[in-house]
């Protein structure tokens, strides 16, 4: 994946071009574009503080190739593999054959925060996303679940649901349309859906409209945008994005020779954490400073618990959580505390209700591509004091 530079002589060029980008597929205006073809881009920290469900023009993207335009009317799914009724199901028959549900859920993107292992150790290749790779909606569509019992699934046995869309990937080796796969106790529970709506929006192109695979609880890859073909099968995926990436490999591995399977296949989000407001390098007033930010735990668990600390983890002050608006999304969490003049820095960790906490430093997490920082969050600021004192 390249990286979106923007050289001092370019500037003016490259930040109308990448307005023009933005506008196009319904984005704000300040998004920060890591990529404009395929089209990659994160919303400012601040903005995803704002509410519980994200925007659509803020929702991040993450593209592996350039966006597919199926209509309603074009689209067909096919529900194929291991199952006694092999269906082909039309927008009409999908959205009419089976009851909607609708479920709030973030979608986190594996490489969300890879900015600060990149402090660590340079990965070639891979976009620096800050801390604005994961969104929050509701999501409105049927039950996997329900289309694959009309299909005639087995669940007695050890299957894998394998995805496809139609979008071509050419940074796979070889170049090949996207995929991935989910076992199938996850593809069979509750709150993985096939969407057509997002935020009570049909759901938009850029994010895999007319419909996509919303997997909640999974890092983002495994929710199959603009999906086309849905396979019970029974091994994991071969697609390149299921097999080779989106795996954490050991430090010392190489994502250019490591072989199908290599590494550790990424699926459930481990619990995270983020602070969102003060961003980074913000300049602030000294006083009461309102410090805020969200709480994830991996697939389905509930947050028990988030630490702030104001002298880099030596002591620890408990935020106030939001309540959960639900049990597939991030939760929100604020502190108030007096700054000092001088500079600050912050530090948030989240615990989960079984008492799983995150690592303190992102070196004990590097891995060569790049995936899954989940250590301790980091903002550094400066406190100003006010000018009439
Ligand atoms: N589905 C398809 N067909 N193609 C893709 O490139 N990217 C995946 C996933 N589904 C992708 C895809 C990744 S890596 C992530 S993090 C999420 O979509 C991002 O979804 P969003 O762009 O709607 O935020």
């Amino acid at each position: 994946m390249s990286e979106f530079h923007c050289s001092p002589v370019s500037l003016f060029a490259s930040f109308t071009v990448c307005q023009k980008v933005v506008r196009m597929w319904g984005k704000r205006r300040d998004m920060t574009v890591r990529d404009r073809l395929p089209f990659n881009a994160e919303p400012p920290a601040s903005v995803l503080a704002g509410g519980e469900l994200t925007a659509l023009d803020a929702f991040y993207c993450r593209n592996h190739g350039p966006f597919p335009d199926i209509t309603r009317e074009q689209w067909r799914l096919t529900v194929d593999g291991m199952v006694q009724k092999p269906l082909t199901l039309t927008y009409e028959g999908l959205t009419s054959q089976f009851t909607p549900h609708s479920v709030v859920a973030t979608l986190a993107c594996a490489g969300n925060r890879r900015a600060e292992l990149l402090e660590v150790r340079p990965i070639p290749g891979k976009d620096p996303w800050a801390h604005g790779a994961i969104s929050t909606a509701e999501w409105r569509g049927v039950r996997l679940a329900d289309v694959l019992g009309a299909a005639g699934v087995d669940l007695d046995e050890d299957l894998h649901v394998a995805f496809s869309a139609p979008d071509v990937a050419q940074e796979a080796s070889p170049v090949q349309s996207y995929g991935s796969s989910i076992p199938l106790s996850k593809a069979m529970s509750q709150e993985v859906l096939l969407a057509w709506e997002m935020n009570s929006e049909p759901l938009p192109r850029v994010h895999g409209g007319p419909v996509r695979v919303v997997v909640p609880g999974y890092i983002g890859a495994r929710s199959v945008k603009w999906v086309t073909t849905i396979t019970v099968q029974a091994v994991p995926s071969e697609n390149y994005f299921q097999a080779l990436d989106y795996r954490i490999l050991p430090p010392d591995g190489n994502p250019d020779t490591a072989p199908p399977g290599e590494g550790i296949s990424l699926s459930s989000l481990a619990v995270n954490c983020d602070i969102l407001v003060p961003g980074d390098d913000a300049e602030i007033p000294a006083g009461p400073l309102t410090i805020r930010g969200y709480a994830i735990a991996g697939d389905g668990r509930g947050i028990g618990r988030v630490d702030v600390s104001l002298d880099e983890g030596c002591t620890w002050r408990q935020a106030d959580l939001e309540p959960a608006i639900s049990r597939w999304a991030w939760r929100r969490w604020s502190l108030t505390a007096q700054a000092q003049p001088g500079p600050l820095s912050l530090t948030a960790r989240a615990w989960d209700d079984t008492g799983v906490t995150q690592p303190e430093s992102p070196a004990s997490l590097w891995n060569p591509r790049g995936y899954g920082n989940n250590a301790w969050a980091h903002v550094k600021v400066v406190v100003r004091q006010p000018a009439w004192l």
